[in-house]
């Protein structure tokens, strides 16, 4: 979380760091700030609003200069004032200061680095860990900026991306990191360090990606890397074919909108590459590794978590290989028994979550090797960590709720599904043009749920104003009532809770009351005479039903509301059920008024633990 920017150039940079944080509040959005030398002065411009506000405070105060430094802030240390905003000064006044940071990530001996600095005459003026590193710095600074960044990092402990200037060397930035992002951009007398590539699109499209513990000393000509010993280091330049309008909203209302509707164009790009079924859509090394393998274990959280138990249902079922999906923050820190010989696969949109690379990196440690990512970004230190990857090609998903990148997920973790059935011939020739053609019918299916879109409008409007909503589901669609209940939660601010309806009578039934409205995800598949039952018991204890289904076979009876989809896609009908209740729960919201694209509290990308 947090997004880091810093420009050094021969030109004002200002403009270019306020359009920079534009792209990087995604990261978060508690605070922002600005940090300029100009006339030999650091300056500072912090605010608790949204950019938009700061960038006119910038304008007001006449803010130019050619080197700076600027943060958008998902607070961790400290609540969200302007005190805990960064920049942060390190001086014996703000007026005298003379080295300034952006930071990302959370050092986690800031108290007794405090204690000690205190101790010898620094004043805090926040609570954040940050202010820590500002004032560590400033004690180690003898007139090099790139020598006092390095003693400090030798002195501190956590995770960090730092961006960080001294007024006495006003043309250099100097950007180290160690568990957070950082990117270095490359421009023609100009150079630039950010959290984010999509932060830096607009002035440049050469790249240099950091690796963790490495260093960056930027001058508007002149890059030098060194690595953890201080030793100068050569780096790939990577050149990104990303435009610069990739986060334009264009017809759409909110970005969660814009997202949801580029679905179909998403699949239909992923089917492109597949004209069969083969492992080295998996990466050259997959058919080897595949081989081997004989159990799975997916790791992720949040969205990216459900979407891993909806394809533990698939793995088991097509290519019946023993398949566990885990919480990767709580994977991490429990005693399991590990097995060389699992397929570990990690799923996240971003890439950055720390839980997730932390529980990517406890599987390594743990001796399990053969890891493959399914991530949508391809620079990103979870795929950068791992053998395999899968990339999803969502593109930049801005919306902090996931959308296409849940459903992009879910395709790569059916067609991994079909490959391993493949290599461990559980999959006959008839079976798998027969999955393929559902694969095929994707995109159109998914058009055929937009059609429906003035009825889920009038479900939008209706669920807008409850308090409570009951979302049941079974096998492979109980993770979607899961993923629905989180959207209602994330972006509609409503206590929703999903579960199996054959657990109702195990407990949850208690909670039903006559106003109490509960979405049934009813499929047309083996259990759906077992679900009508399930239906019976709740209504007769007059629970408030709605009903979202592809069976044609319901008695469309009073009291009870229908959704009816008209496609399904066979296996994949999870996808369809999930972009519904995506549509779904962004009318309410739009209907409740909410910041849908920026949640309160929440951010896009989860870089701390
Ligand atoms: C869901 O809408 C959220 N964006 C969140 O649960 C997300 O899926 C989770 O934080 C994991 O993120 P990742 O996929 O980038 O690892």
């Amino acid at each position: 979380m947090c997004g880091i920017v810093g420009a050094v150039s021969l030109r004002d940079v200002t403009p270019m760091l306020t359009e920079s944080l534009y792209h990087l509040e995604y990261r978060g959005y508690d605070s922002c700030g600005i940090a300029i030398i100009k006339n030999g002065e650091l300056h500072r411009i912090r605010g608790t609003k949204r950019i938009s506000e700061l960038q006119k405070k910038i304008q007001k105060n006449n803010l130019h200069g050619i080197s700076g430094i600027a943060h958008t802030r998902w607070a961790t240390h400290g609540s969200p004032n302007i005190n805990n905003a960064h920049p942060h000064f390190s001086g014996f006044s703000s007026k005298n200061a003379s080295i300034a940071i952006v930071h990302n990530g959370i050092i986690e001996n800031h108290e007794v680095l405090r204690k000690n600095l205190s101790k010898i005459g620094y004043r805090f003026k926040s609570q954040t860990d940050t202010e820590v590193l500002a004032h560590l710095i400033n004690y180690f600074y003898n007139g090099d900026i790139l020598k006092a960044v390095q003693q400090t990092i030798q002195h501190i402990k956590g995770k960090y991306a730092i961006a960080v200037f001294c007024k006495k060397e006003p043309n250099r930035i100097v950007g180290a990191r160690n568990g957070s992002p950082l990117v270095i951009g490359i421009g023609k007398n100009e150079n630039f360090l950010a959290s984010d590539n999509v932060a830096l699109i607009p002035f440049t499209k050469k790249f240099i990606y950091l690796e963790d513990t490495e260093i960056v000393d930027l001058t508007p000509n002149n890059i030098s890397i060194f690595n953890t010993n201080g030793i100068k280091i050569n780096k790939k330049i990577q050149i990104e074919a990303i435009n610069s309008d990739v986060n334009e909203l264009g017809i759409h209302q909110h970005y969660m909108e814009k997202e949801i509707f580029e679905q179909p164009k998403i699949i239909r790009r992923l089917l492109k590459n597949i004209k069969s079924i083969h492992p080295e859509l998996f990466g050259y090394q997959a058919p080897n590794i595949f081989e081997k393998i004989d159990s799975v274990l997916i790791l992720g959280c949040g969205t990216s978590y459900y979407s891993g138990m909806i394809a533990k249902y698939w793995i088991e079922s097509i290519a019946k290989i023993v398949t566990s999906v885990e919480i990767a923050s709580e994977y991490r820190y429990r005693d399991t028994i590990p097995n060389p010989n699992t397929l570990i696969v990690i799923i996240s949109q971003s890439g950055e979550t720390a839980d997730t690379l932390s529980a990517l990196k406890h599987a390594k440690d743990l001796g399990m090797k053969n890891i493959l990512s399914i991530c949508n970004v391809a620079t990103s230190s979870i795929v950068n960590a791992s053998m395999l990857s899968y990339i999803t090609q969502a593109g930049l998903e801005v919306s902090v709720a996931s959308t296409k990148s849940f459903t992009s997920q879910l395709f790569s973790l059916f067609l991994l599904t079909l490959v391993l059935a493949k290599l461990k011939n559980r999959l006959t020739k008839n079976q798998e043009n027969l999955f393929l053609t559902d694969l095929k019918c994707l995109p159109k299916s998914i058009e055929s749920i937009f059609s429906m879109r003035k009825d889920i409008e009038k479900w939008g409007r209706y669920f807008a104003c409850k308090k409570n909503i009951f979302l049941l589901g079974r096998g492979v669609h109980y993770p979607i009532a899961l993923e629905g209940a989180l959207k209602f939660k994330e972006i509609c601010y409503i206590h929703a809770e999903a579960f199996q309806s054959s657990e109702m009578k195990h407990g949850p039934l208690a909670l039903i009351t006559k106003n109490t409205p509960i979405i049934i995800i009813a499929p047309k598949d083996k259990l759906i005479e077992k679900l009508k039952s399930n239906i019976q018991e709740i209504k007769v204890r007059a629970g408030e039903l709605h009903i979202i289904t592809d069976s044609n076979n319901f008695n469309i009876q009073k009291n009870i509301n229908f959704l009816k989809i008209s496609e399904t896609c066979n296996s994949l009908s999870p996808i369809l059920y999930g972009i519904t209740f995506q549509l779904l729960a962004y009318q309410a919201a739009v209907f409740r008024g909410t910041h849908i694209d920026k949640p309160r509290n929440l951010a896009k990308s989860v870089t701390v633990e």
